[in-house]
């Protein structure tokens, strides 16, 4: 399998490789005579930084012996003789090394992203929001965590990891600012959602200022903000073979103090997540408190980094002991309780009520009325999804784009299970991509329940924002599902749909209406995650092994143990 995609050399920048030499003469050329290879490098060590650290830990997830482990790599091996090396990412030079043209959009795309960078004290450590100055700036002023991810995988990609350890050590260094909302004080791990570079002109001097929570609308703490910050370390590491950033004992005791946050013991009964209402991207009420998937997703995704970038110092120990349990417990339920599909769907349909004792069947008490009426159509025959949210007699049946992604990237879910998730999507093309890529969740709640569930919120009417908008940022997300389930068409079809309109639009944050044809009423234009998530997502299909910075292979260790249903068998 190659691994070389493009050649960078020590200062970040790519080389022009002879951008005459035809496809043959590129794969035939001996890259070891070359001065640096740090790319290649980096490559290899990716492979070698999960390994090592599995063979590492102490007990449980031990590592796959090599015969079974790699079928995960062998996608990839798949993957990348399906794009042809010669396919590689035209990212910011004009034309790439191989001949291959980029799509215009990309040049637009990169010199946009650049301009979104914000610095401090003269060095890059984020991007913007939104670089639209027609609209009231609110907060999209500011360097959001969720929102800088994209961002960091587009830089990591184009191999300039510089403004990501910026990034990685400036919120490092907010997250140990005392937090304190009215007279409440916050937990000393909770990571910022947004910070700001102020300048004052007069003492020529730069601060920052962020926000955790005290000035978001609705004043709620970003839960996912710690979990993005453990996954980017983990890309990070893995796209520059440099696990000397994760290894300060700086980032070991940010991770630590994040994963206090959430593996403390308290009342809950479920190894799942307890969270109040937009406490991530849905950053507004939605009826996503309690156990949402989006945060369950990443919860199990930042363990399964943090689990690989812990030391087995004396202090880590135990916190991989502590986070190695959780995963189990996590995926055992996340798999069977929040797991759809045609079979699971008419169990519920008939299920009984008020059981009593441990031999339950319906454990939550959940009432067959409860089921919309929209699920039973939207359920294809083949395929399935992990729910909106499951909870004392609540279950969300809504299709939430983020979390399941997030699902098939961190291996929670099982590949019969990824495969299920990208047989809904294919077989509810209109419904979940339509014109525009990709809607938030699915469907949009409206009248009687909007009223309820969002608190009349105006910016929150059905097909908008976050109640069934669709979301351009989302486009990477599927593309990495796509990659790593073996489907890349679909990402190419979603990614066309995209091309159409994207730039001529002005990139905006999100798009309205059933089948997503319209700017988003509030749409911020020049939404910079709206703008590196079609990047990323274009130099994913063209050198899949970009893939391993976010995605984790199965681990056997965490077998389900129920058979719910015939679409998918362990
Ligand atoms: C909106 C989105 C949120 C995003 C922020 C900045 O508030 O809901 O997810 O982080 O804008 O783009």
């Amino acid at each position: 399998m190659s691994l070389l995609s493009v050649d960078v050399s020590q200062n970040g920048d790519i080389k022009n490789v002879d951008s005459s030499s035809s496809v043959f003469e590129m794969e035939e050329f001996d890259f070891s005579r070359l001065p640096d290879r740090p790319r290649t490098l980096n490559m290899e060590r990716q492979r070698s930084f999960d390994e090592r650290s599995l063979v590492d830990i102490p007990m449980g997830l031990s590592p796959l012996p090599p015969s079974r482990a790699d079928n995960f790599n062998r996608v990839l091996d798949h993957l990348d003789s399906i794009f042809s090396p010669s396919r590689r990412s035209g990212l910011n030079t004009p034309r790439s090394h191989f001949g291959y043209e980029p799509h215009p959009m990309t040049a637009e795309a990169w010199e946009t992203l650049r301009r979104s960078l914000v610095y401090f004290r003269g060095r890059p450590v984020g991007t913007i929001a939104a670089l639209d100055n027609s609209e009231e700036k609110v907060n999209y002023d500011q360097v959001f965590v969720r929102d800088f991810v994209p961002s960091a995988l587009a830089f990591l990609m184009n191999g300039e990891p510089e403004i990501v350890k910026n990034f990685i050590l400036k919120t490092l260094r907010l997250q140990s600012w005392e937090k304190k909302i009215d007279r409440f004080q916050l937990g000393e791990g909770v990571m910022p959602a947004s910070f700001k570079v102020l300048h004052d002109p007069v003492r020529n001097t730069e601060t920052l200022i962020a926000d955790f929570g005290e000035s978001a609308i609705g004043r709620v703490a970003p839960v996912d903000s710690g979990f993005w910050w453990i996954i980017l370390l983990r890309a990070y590491t893995k796209s520059t073979g440099d696990s000397s950033l994760a290894e300060m004992p700086e980032c070991q005791k940010g991770m630590r103090l994040i994963l206090s946050l959430c593996l403390s013991e308290g009342f809950n009964t479920f190894p799942t997540l307890l969270c109040a209402d937009g406490c991530c991207m849905i950053d507004r009420r939605m009826g996503v408190y309690g156990y949402p998937i989006e945060i369950q997703a990443l919860f199990f995704m930042a363990l399964r980094c943090a689990l690989v970038l812990l030391k087995q110092d004396a202090q880590g120990k135990d916190f991989i002991e502590r986070v190695m349990k959780r995963l189990h417990a996590l995926s055992y339920h996340m798999r069977n309780y929040f797991w759809l599909d045609l079979k699971q769907l008419n169990d519920i349909y008939r299920y009984k009520t008020e059981e009593y004792s441990h031999t339950a069947v319906n454990k939550f008490n959940v009432m067959p009325d409860s089921l919309p009426e929209w699920v039973f159509d939207f359920m294809p025959m083949h395929g399935g999804y992990f729910i909106g949210n499951v909870g004392p007699s609540k279950m969300d049946f809504r299709w939430f784009c983020l979390g399941n992604c997030i699902a098939i990237l961190s291996s929670l879910a099982t590949p019969e299970q990824a495969t299920a998730i990208m047989d809904l999507i294919e077989s509810r093309w209109e419904e979940l991509v339509g014109d525009m890529p990709l809607k938030v969740c699915y469907p949009a709640i409206e009248n009687h329940e909007w009223r309820i569930v969002t608190g009349c919120d105006p910016k929150n009417t059905r097909w908008s924002y976050h109640n069934g908008g669709s979301w351009p940022v989302l486009l990477w997300l599927l593309t990495a599902a796509c990659i790593k389930t073996g489907r890349p068409q679909i990402a190419r079809r979603a990614i066309e749909l995209a091309e159409a309109r994207l730039s001529k639009d002005g990139w905006p944050e999100y798009y309205d209406g059933k089948l997503g044809r319209y700017i988003g009423k509030q749409a911020r234009r020049y939404q910079t995650w709206s703008i590196s998530g079609y990047l990323v997502a274009k130099m994913m299909l063209e050198d899949p092994s970009h893939l391993g910075m976010v995605a984790h292979e199965e681990d056997k260790q965490l077998k389900p143990v129920l058979k719910r249903s015939s679409s998918w068998t362990f």
